[in-house]
């Protein structure tokens, strides 16, 4: 498995999506971007928040649960903490929503403008411990990177 360089992702992010007004299509190119360059990922893609619960949005991998309560799962625990889940075992977090049952190891970093959750973007992979800090601070830099690029619009897809 290679490292993610992370810091090359975002200016690839940047020359896709800062003259991009369309959020859907800037939202299906961010996931395109980052499930081609991270490796060991076998589902990755964006819930969003549509009133309490979590929708699902532009993913890469196989069909997966539509919608997430706010109280269910990782996603719902990264949506309504507003925090970074990293989950080195998915067998072992209760509650755990099983969509792909290759999944072993999750990140689950919410999508914040304004202080505001719009969404989450969820990682999948098939390895156990897949995620080191280093991934969650690349990954959190690229959504970040993400949600300023987006800002200026009142509707996030
Ligand atoms: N495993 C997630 C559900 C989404 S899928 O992995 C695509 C969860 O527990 O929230």
């Amino acid at each position: 498995m290679n490292e993610t360089d992370y810091k090359l992702l975002n200016s690839q992010l940047h020359a896709l999506l800062d003259e991009e007004p369309d959020a859907l299509a800037a939202a299906s190119n961010f996931v395109g971007l980052l499930y081609n360059a991270i490796d060991d990922v076998n589902w990755l893609g964006i819930y969003v928040l549509r009133g309490n619960e979590l929708v699902l949005g532009p993913f890469q991998g196989n069909p997966a649960c539509v919608h997430i309560a706010l109280d269910e799962g990782v996603c719902g625990a990264a949506a309504s903490t507003m925090q970074t889940q990293r989950v080195a075992d998915v067998h072992s977090f209760p509650g755990h929503i099983v969509c792909d049952s290759e999944s072993r190891s999750e990140l689950v970093v919410p999508l914040v403008t304004h202080g505001e959750l719009i969404g989450v973007l969820d990682i999948d992979s098939p390895i156990t411990r897949r995620f080191t800090e280093a991934d969650q601070t690349g990954v959190e830099m690229l959504c970040e990177s993400f949600c300023t690029l987006q800002e200026a619009r009142k509707y996030f897809i």
